[in-house]
């Protein structure tokens, strides 16, 4: 499996001032930051990186909530990333968050759950591509 993962820590994360403490967990755990921005998303973006939820009924308050305030958005790299790095955050719903992880530590609710991790590696790639050009994501080996 793949080496890469992409992040974003959360509008109530930041807002919370965890940047710092989040990425201290990231790179304790052995990830190294390939790439990373603190941007506003648009709602056409939210909509459009989140559309595979769009039938959901919590789509609307998932959109408004993304768009409230600034994020971090990054690309991890450690091997077998999407897999460890889920390990790392817990559980989408932090009152169900293994102790330590990041969602425990820093999520207020499964709606503000402090921060994203792919759910595979095709979606890594296409979630990193979403938001940086290969000429912005710095791996251990230079390319992506
Ligand atoms: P994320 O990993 O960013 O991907 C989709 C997000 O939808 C998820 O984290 C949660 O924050 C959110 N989400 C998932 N399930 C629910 C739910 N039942 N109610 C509200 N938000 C949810």
């Amino acid at each position: 499996s793949g080496n890469l993962t992409f992040t974003m820590i959360k509008p109530g994360a930041v807002s919370n001032e965890y940047i710092g403490p989040i990425l201290s967990k990231i790179t304790e755990a052995g990830f190294r930051i390939a790439a990373m921005k603190m941007i506003k998303l648009r709602t056409a973006q939210a909509e459009v990186f989140y559309g595979i939820h769009r039938d959901r009924p919590f789509f609307k308050s998932l959109v408004e909530f993304m768009t409230s305030g600034p994020i971090v958005v990054a690309v991890l790299e450690k091997e077998n990333a999407v897999e460890a790095y889920r390990a790392l955050i817990g559980n989408t719903n932090p009152e169900e968050a293994k102790s330590g992880t990041i969602r425990k530590l820093f999520a207020e609710s499964v709606s503000k759950n402090a921060v994203h991790g792919s759910d595979s590696d095709e979606n890594a790639l296409n979630e990193a591509m979403f938001f940086f050009s290969r000429s912005e994501i710095f791996t251990k080996d230079g390319e992506v």
